[in-house]
This record gives structure tokens, C-alpha cells and sequence, in this order.
């Protein structure tokens, strides 16, 4: 071989090894943003009001978010959104190699903490799932649960190895468990992508949440970076220059998509909830909830009237508040009070479809048929768009 052929190889090999190492930085960067901003949203909207004692928030983005006297299943939500907050920021720092480099020590203990919270959060997260109940059909909730048992498994081959010393493949099982966690981020980046490319849900009903893109995306949102790793880990041992080449061609493209996604599940979902976790309103669904407990429904719909008239800057009157109360209602089998809190709602926003499917589901689960049927009609009338209203009166044999 030549020399001027030699040399142009070397020069290739160390192109193809520098653009890889390039495009793992790349996608290490944006999924590391995606993980900070994530965590930080959920520390504000779920943390914060918890830590003022206000806890009805939890309904508005969980199935059964808060239910007062259940306190198991609020146990396992709490604990499935601490475990949240920790396991992504304990994930960020143990893979920063200057920090893994630099603090050994804090790298064993943080490392510890995170196969712990590897635990808590997948057992928190199938008690949620199996027995509170929660969005999704089967199919999608075999799909997660696949991945809590994932989870817990790659958490135990990492602990095994770094027992054993044995820290080649401490740092394998240790990435994979890293995937298979921030899979809850790319599901969530994933769907967000789909929406805009598709200007709009894809392959499922949004007011079912069912349907085979769901059911897809609930296996492939680790199944496909677990591949991706395993390709990753082939080509840094056997591939030529072309090879590693093609790999950070594909890793590049990958997280441009993932970026997008991330981007705009965090205008879509997480700046509205970090802007509502800081507004310095009172909330007047936890007000009208004491009220309830305390003194009945009677005197909350009273207050409700007064509060509006007499310092309606001070709470917070948007249409989600009386909602995720009402669904927090219904979630407590309290349907006469839900009822009467969503009809409230109902007469604040008499535009709003959302409000008047609610305001059926409490009346169907109060037993209530032709008020059910009545209200989602209306319902159906304001938002032509709304399938789950559409399915609920076939299901309740209406014309
Ligand atoms: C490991 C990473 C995980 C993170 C960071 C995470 C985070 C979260 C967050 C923040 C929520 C609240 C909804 C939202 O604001 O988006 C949630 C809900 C939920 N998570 Fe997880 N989760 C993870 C894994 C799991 C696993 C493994 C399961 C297993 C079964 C699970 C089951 C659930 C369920 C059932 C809900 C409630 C969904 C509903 O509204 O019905 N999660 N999770």
C-alpha cells in the first residue's frame, strides 16, 4: 500500500471517528435539555403546589391524579413523580463523563440512588397503571409495563456488574438503563412529532387516547433506542470509516427529530404548566375542595359566586380549574358534587365541547342517561370534532 493511500485512510478513519464522537455529543446535548427542562416541569407543577398542601393540580394531567382518602394510590403517584424529578437528574450527572471522572465517590452513591429510584419509580408507576387505572388501552399498557420490567432488570445487571468490577459492561447495562428511562421523554417527544407532522393526532382517537400508533409508540419508544445502542456498540468495535460514518449520519438525523419533538412538547405541555405552577394566583378549585369537605357542596357553589364577584383577579377561574375538579370528584365516586361543580364550569364557559363532556361523564357515571346523552350532544354541537362523544352515545344507544 502506498503511503499516499495510507495516509488517506488514517485521515478518513479520523474524520469518521471525530464526526461520530460529534453526534453523540450532539444527541447526548439535546437529550440532556430535554431531560433538565422535563424534570424541571414536573418539579414545578407537580412539586411546588404539593408542598403548599394543594394537590388537585394532579388531576389535570393524570387519569387519577389526586383522590382524597385514597392514600395508597396518592402515595404511589407522589412517589412516581419524585422518583420522576430524581431519577432524570441523578441520570444527567452520573453520565457527564467530568463529573464521573472527577468525584468517584459521588459517582457510587449517586449511582446507588439511581437504581433505587430505578425501583421505586417502576413499581409506583405499575401499581398506577394495573391497579388505580389509567389512560390507554391494553395494548399500551403492556407496552409500559414492559418497560418498568426493563428498567428494573437493566438496573440489576448494572449493580451485578459493578460489583463484579467488571466495568465494561457495567457502562453497557448502564446505558441501556439510561435508554429505557429516558424513554418516557421520547415517547413524549415522539407523539409531539407526530403532531406536527401530521398537523395534528396520528393513528389514534384523542378522546379515547386508543389506537395503533399509541400502540406502537408504547414498545418502540425503547425498543427502537435499545436497537439504536446495539448498532452503536457494533459499530464502535467492528465498523470501518464508512461504517462509523453512516452510524453519526443516522444518529445526526435521529436527534433533529428527537429536537423537534422535544421543542415542541415543551411549548405544547411543559411552559404552560411551569407558567401555571408560578402563577401567583390562588387556585379555586383546592379553595371550593376544602369547602366541600368541610361544609358541603351547597356552600362551595355559594362561595364560588362569591369569590368571582368580589376578588376575581385574585383566583384562578380558568376553565381547567373547575374541570380537574370535577374529575377529581367523579374519581372519588362523589357524582352530586361533581355534577354540581361541572355545571358551574359549564355556565362560566357555555362555548366549551370540553366542559360538556365532563359535565356527561359525571352524569353516565351518576346513572344519569338522558342527561348524559343531553350533554354530549351539546358537547358533540360545540366541538363536531369530539370522537369520544361521539362513541359514548353510540354506547348509549342515542340518535
Ligand atoms: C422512568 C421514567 C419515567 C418517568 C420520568 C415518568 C414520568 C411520569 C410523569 C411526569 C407522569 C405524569 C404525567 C405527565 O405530566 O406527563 C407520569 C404518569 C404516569 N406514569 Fe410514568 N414515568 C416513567 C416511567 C413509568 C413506568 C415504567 C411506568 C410503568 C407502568 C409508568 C406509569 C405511569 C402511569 C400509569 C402514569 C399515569 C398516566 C395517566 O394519566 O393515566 N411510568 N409518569
Amino acid at each position: 500500500m502506498s503511503t499516499a493511500v495510507m495516509t488517506n485512510r488514517l485521515e478518513l478513519n479520523s474524520l469518521a471517528e471525530t464526526t461520530l464522537k460529534a453526534a453523540t455529543r450532539f444527541w447526548f446535548l439535546v437529550v440532556l435539555i430535554g431531560q433538565s427542562v422535563f424534570a424541571f416541569s414536573v418539579a414545578s407543577f407537580y412539586g411546588l403546589p404539593a408542598l403548599r398542601g394543594d394537590f388537585h393540580g394532579w388531576s389535570k394531567h393524570i387519569t387519577h391524579g389526586h383522590i382524597p382518602g385514597d392514600t395508597m394510590g396518592n402515595f404511589a403517584v407522589g412517589m412516581h413523580l419524585f422518583s420522576a424529578v430524581v431519577i432524570i437528574l441523578a441520570g444527567v450527572l452520573q453520565l457527564v463523563p467530568q463529573i464521573r471522572n472527577r468525584f468517584p465517590v459521588f459517582h457510587r452513591w449517586n449511582g446507588r440512588l439511581y437504581v433505587v429510584t430505578a425501583f421505586t419509580i417502576s413499581i409506583a408507576g405499575l401499581y398506577m397503571m394495573w391497579i388505580r387505572g389509567s389512560v390507554g388501552d391494553l395494548s399500551q399498557n403492556l407496552g409500559t409495563s414492559l418497560m418498568a420490567v426493563l428498567i428494573m432488570l437493566c438496573a440489576g445487571m448494572v449493580l451485578r456488574y459493578a460489583m463484579a468490577r467488571d466495568f465494561r459492561t457495567h457502562r453497557r447495562w448502564a446505558l441501556r438503563l439510561y435508554l429505557v428511562v429516558s424513554a418516557s421523554l421520547f415517547i413524549r417527544a415522539g407523539l409531539f412529532l407526530s403532531f406536527i407532522l401530521n398537523h395534528g393526532p396520528f393513528g389514534f382517537d384523542p378522546a379515547t387516547f386508543r389506537g395503533p400508533f399509541l400502540t406502537f409508540i408504547s414498545f418502540a419508544q425503547y425498543l427502537v433506542p435499545l436497537a439504536v445502542l446495539e448498532l452503536y456498540f457494533r459499530t464502535q468495535e467492528r465498523a470501518g470509516a464508512v461504517g462509523r460514518l453512516a452510524m453519526a449520519a443516522s444518529l445526526f438525523m435521529l436527534t433533529i427529530a428527537l429536537g423537534a419533538g422535544i421543542f415542541a412538547v415543551t411549548m405544547a405541555i411543559w411552559v404552560p404548566q411551569v407558567k401555571a405552577a408560578y402563577d401567583p394566583r390562588t387556585s379555586v378549585a383546592e379553595t371550593l375542595s376544602a369547602t366541600i369537605v368541610s361544609r358541603g357542596i351547597d356552600q362551595a357553589a355559594k362561595q364560588y359566586y362569591e369569590l368571582k364577584a368580589a376578588v376575581p383577579a385574585t383566583y384562578n377561574f380558568d376553565e381547567d380549574e373547575l374541570n380537574s375538579l370535577g374529575y377529581q370528584l367523579i374519581g372519588a365516586k362523589k357524582f352530586k358534587e361533581a355534577i354540581r361543580i361541572l355545571e358551574l364550569n359549564a355556565e362560566a364557559y357555555p362555548r366549551s365541547g370540553n366542559v360538556y363532556d365532563s359535565l356527561a361523564e359525571a352524569y353516565m357515571d351518576d346513572g344519569n342517561k338522558p342527561q348524559a346523552i343531553a350533554n354530549y350532544q351539546k358537547s358533540l354541537e360545540l366541538n363536531p370534532k369530539n370522537a369520544g362523544a361521539v362513541q359514548m352515545l353510540r354506547k348509549l344507544n342515542a340518535p
